[in-house]
């Protein structure tokens, strides 16, 4: 298993959510965080207002999915969230020692 974990411009969640369902992944978990990056927020702008602070408005989209899904999906997603501005986000991606459906017991990818 595998975590990606994606930064995302808020107005992207949408549509990277959609897409990843149409391919089936359905577990997630979403959080408003702020962030910078190379740039340090200095020249992006968020809904039509320029920011003085560095820390911009991001979604953080964390799924835990199998490995034979990693490349197709990172490719998605990557496609999706792209405007080709600066700003677009960045995706991590993480090996996932285990998992456990709490309600039945179930483990590894039965439980994803
Ligand atoms: N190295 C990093 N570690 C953790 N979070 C990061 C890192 N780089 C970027 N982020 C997160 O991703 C968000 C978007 O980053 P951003 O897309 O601006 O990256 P960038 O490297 O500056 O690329 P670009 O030049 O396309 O803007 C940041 O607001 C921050 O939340
Ligand atoms: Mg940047």
């Amino acid at each position: 298993m595998t975590k990606i974990e994606c930064i995302l411009r808020p107005g992207k969640l949408e549509d990277v959510k959609e897409a990843v369902n149409k391919y089936g992944i359905h577990g997630m978990t979403v959080t408003q965080v702020i962030g910078c990056g190379l740039q340090k927020g200095r020249t992006e702008v968020y809904r039509g207002a320029e920011y003085s602070i560095n820390l911009l408005p991001k979604i953080k989209l964390e799924m835990v999915i199998p490995d034979e899904d990693v490349a197709e999906v990172l490719k998605i997603i990557t496609e999706v969230a792209r405007t080709g501005e600066i700003g677009d986000g960045k995706i991590f991606t993480y090996k996932i020692d285990d998992a456990i459906r709490i309600r039945t017991g179930e483990k590894g990818d039965d439980a994803i």
